[in-house]
């Protein structure tokens, strides 16, 4: 599989799943597009992507919670690759926590695994339809299976949305040629 003149966007990019992904994709001769707020975490991800086939990805500062660095990622990518491929909406964030604890909790995961996914979606839609491009959602097994013994019910819920968004956005966005997925990692 060759990702020559692919343009991939990666969040979540600086450490864990999001790091080694950006690296196979640079790995396959992909433009890699890093985001994530650790930026020295980027530089070193991005010194691995580069050192793959010589093709310097491009790194994007971004909190995914602050709307103008999701806009950030998609007019940075298209000034310096102009088209977008593949969209890997991998960054998430997981805390313990129960019906006990504070709606806040709530509101902080939810922004960073469902809305900031819904956002940066649908900004880098007409370039996805352009290219006939892919999205790739990093879920997790407990969108469908409570975390038995510690309570992750923001998280659970969180990464169910996103299994819907999935499967609906899929469906809308299939018509026109863009395939829409998502994996579900266990304990990884
Ligand atoms: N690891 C597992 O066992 C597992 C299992 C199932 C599913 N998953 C899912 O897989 C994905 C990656 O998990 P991981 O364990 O590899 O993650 P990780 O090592 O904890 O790294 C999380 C990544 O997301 C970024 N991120 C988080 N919140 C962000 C925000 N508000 N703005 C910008 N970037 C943000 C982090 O950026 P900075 O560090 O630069 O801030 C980091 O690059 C997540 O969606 C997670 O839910 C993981």
């Amino acid at each position: 599989m060759w990702f020559e003149n692919k343009v991939v966007v990666v969040t979540g990019a600086s450490a864990g799943i999001g790091a080694e992904t950006a690296i196979l994709f640079a790995q396959q001769s992909a433009k890699v597009v890093l985001v994530g707020r650790n930026e020295d975490a980027l530089i070193s991800v991005a010194k691995k992507c580069g050192e793959a086939k010589g093709i310097i990805p491009l790194i994007v500062k971004a909190e995914l919670i602050n709307d103008n660095d999701v806009k950030n990622i998609v007019t940075k990518t298209i000034e310096k690759f102009v088209h977008i491929d593949v969209l890997v909406n991998n960054a998430g964030v997981g805390f313990k926590g129960g019906i006990r604890d504070s709606v806040d909790l709530y509101d902080r995961v939810i922004a960073t695994n469902v809305r900031a996914v819904y956002l940066l979606t649908s900004l880098a839609t007409p370039y996805l339809v352009q290219s006939k491009g892919n999205v790739v959602n990093v879920s997790s097994i407990a969108a469908f299976k409570p975390i038995k013994d510690i309570e992750f019910l923001q998280y659970c819920m969180s990464k169910a949305a996103l299994d819907q968004f999935t499967r609906c956005v899929a469906l809308e966005l299939g018509r026109e040629g863009v395939r829409v997925n998502s994996v579900s990692p266990g304990c990884t």
